[in-house]
């Protein structure tokens, strides 16, 4: 990407903090330290954030504590990190369903990562993961969409929706960059 460019959108960005938010799969976690590096922006993964500071995997919270428990965790720790300005923050794929969370969230520009369906099924097919405690033992296709209906239009809630297929991190990065220029311009 030109750095012209680059720097006349960060100059627009003026400290906002940008979070990715979307379905599990969709690239939050993969595309969002890329998009900080380009931005010259600092970088959270909020599931790697409350994995450290609970010294346990997500699964392991869930089975632990239960879901509530690790619900409010990510609510606490959104609320530390809006703080921060110039941050990237990729979020877990259910931080759209409390309400509470959107009042975090609107505080910088919320990025909805709209990816294929069918990319990421087979995504999540081939990952046996441990932050992902809701696929687990499940037929990832129909609990995917499960999940996906309930959340579709609460995503849709985000600044801008960027649909993704099969693209690589860094395209995505530039795809995200060059949408949110056009949409702040307007
Ligand atoms: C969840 C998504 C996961 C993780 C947790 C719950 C969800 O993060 O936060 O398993 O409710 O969609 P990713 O979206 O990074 O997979």
């Amino acid at each position: 990407m030109d750095p012209k460019f680059t720097n006349g959108f960060i100059n627009q960005l003026r400290g906002r903090s940008i979070f990715l938010i979307g379905m599990m799969g969709s690239g939050k976690s993969s595309t969002g330290p890329v998009l900080a590096e380009i931005l010259k922006y600092k970088y959270v993964d909020l599931d790697e954030l409350i994995e450290k500071l609970t010294k346990k995997t997500i699964d392991k919270i869930f089975i632990e504590e239960g879901e509530k428990y690790f619900r409010d965790l990510e609510t606490q720790c959104l609320q530390e990190i809006i703080k921060f300005p110039s941050t990237v923050v990729s979020t877990g794929g259910g931080v759209v369903l409390k309400k509470e969370n959107w009042g975090f969230l609107r505080q910088g520009i919320v990025v909805w990562l709209d990816i294929n369906q069918q990319v990421v099924i087979e995504r999540l097919d081939q990952t046996k993961s441990d932050s992902r405690p809701l696929l687990k033992g499940k037929n990832v296709k129909l609990m995917y969409q499960e999940i996906f209906e309930i959340r579709k239009d609460i995503y849709a809630q985000a600044d801008l929706r960027v649909e993704i297929n099969n693209e690589g991190v860094k395209s995505i990065a530039e795809k995200i960059i060059r949408a949110l220029k056009e949409k702040i311009k307007n």
